[in-house]
């Protein structure tokens, strides 16, 4: 049976997440702000989380309504089928955001939808008082502009945790971010992947993860694997897809380096974790060293930001130096992230193409020299 589901993501990413999820079999694709809305059955419910790239989270959409008083949200939240996924003794907390809606109270909203999931969940089952010591069934709410989404999230922690990472350095890129950069700089398995201020690996792994076709949830858990929902058979066929899916014999090499030696040993802990270690190649260098080994590149990177590694003096210099190593030659291009207005001034080039992107609550560029 079709569902009606969500794929949330990082702002910017909405048509990366709509491609992918059309090249798994998705349909009534539509890329909306933060998110996508799509359907699909249990099998593509799983698929999704075990191979989105670039998708935050997976709900399941609920409902969809207008809403300008409590009594409204109350009595529409009511008619929802909760009982569909949610047993009598299941945990089923609230939480979500509204914005430039006239329902703005976060807590009060939260208050009145368990409210009103509890009276659903009364009429279907019978009872009066819900233990909440199963599993868990987090129940999402959306307002925008006086329009209610009720979802609820099957994914658990967000998909940017693959489990490869629970070590990271000071400022690590998110790792749908990190897939995102290497899709835009189009990176196939035939290429060579450079990163030379690596940090904990975050782009070279994702990298040789995109490169080779491995699929980012192959080694993690979502909540809904505790739901009893989806029959063992789809999560073992799935998981099966993707390990078949795997690009096997590819000659994806990524070099990384950084001038932080703790770093470098992240990288190489992280990227045994997912079984990607054979793709790379490290080393504790500066930047101002850089020499490329190899006559062709793809370099994507994430370089110190002022504001939060270095004053904005020193990495504006990394800049300058940046510009000189990363030079104007066929067969490379270079894909660097960065919130600095002034870096294509100090880089020394303007970008080819820029995409604008958000590092967590940063406002970033992603600059791309193709030539
Ligand atoms: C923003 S962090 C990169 C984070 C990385 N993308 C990750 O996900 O962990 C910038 C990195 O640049 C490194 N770095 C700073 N100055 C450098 C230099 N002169 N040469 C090479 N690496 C440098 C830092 O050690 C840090 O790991």
């Amino acid at each position: 049976m079709k569902m009606n589901l969500v794929a949330t993501c990082l702002l910017g990413l909405e048509g990366l997440v709509a491609d992918e999820l059309r090249q798994i079999g998705a349909e009534n694709v539509n890329a909306e702000n933060g998110r996508v809305v799509f359907s699909g059955d249990k099998t593509l419910l799983v698929r999704a989380n075990i191979s989105s790239r670039f998708a935050e989270r997976i709900l399941i959409l609920l409902g969809r309504f207008n809403a300008i008083t409590f009594e409204e949200l109350f009595e529409s939240v009511k008619r929802l089928p909760f009982a569909d996924f949610i047993s009598s003794r299941d945990t089923f907390p609230v939480t979500g955001y509204s914005i430039n809606s006239q329902l703005h109270s976060i807590p009060d909203c939260q208050k009145i939808i368990k409210k009103a999931a509890v009276e659903s969940l009364k009429k279907d089952y019978k009872i009066s008082w819900f233990e909440e010591t199963g599993p868990v069934h987090k129940i999402k709410f959306s307002i925008m502009k006086d329009e209610v989404l009720i979802m609820l999230d099957t994914s658990g922690p967000g998909l940017h945790k693959r489990s490869y990472r629970p070590e990271s350095n000071d400022a690590p890129i998110r790792e749908t971010l990190a897939a995102a950069m290497c899709s835009l700089s189009r990176l196939k398995s035939y290429h060579t992947l450079y990163d030379p201020f690596c940090g904990s690996g975050t782009i070279l792994i994702e990298g040789a993860m995109l490169a080779n076709n491995i699929a980012p949830g192959i080694i993690r858990n979502f909540d809904v694997d505790r739901w009893g929902y989806i029959p063992e058979s789809i999560w073992i066929s799935e998981r099966e897809r993707a390990n078949d899916l795997i690009k096997k014999d590819t000659d994806f090499i990524a070099f990384g380096s950084d001038i932080d030696s703790h770093a470098v040993e992240l990288t190489k802990i992280n990227a045994k974790r997912i079984n990607v270690s054979s793709f790379l190649r490290l080393k504790i260098a500066d930047i101002k060293d850089f020499e490329p080994t190899t006559e062709k590149g793809t370099l994507i990177t994430n370089p110190p930001y002022g504001e939060r590694m270095l004053d904005l003096r020193e990495a504006e210099k990394i800049y300058r130096v940046m510009g000189e190593k990363f030079v104007s030659q066929r067969g490379w291009s270079y894909g660097i992230i960065s919130p600095d207005e002034e870096f294509e001034k100090c880089f020394g080039r303007k970008a080819d193409k820029r995409r604008k992107l958000y590092n967590g609550m940063i406002k970033c560029q992603y600059y791309m020299y193709f030539k």
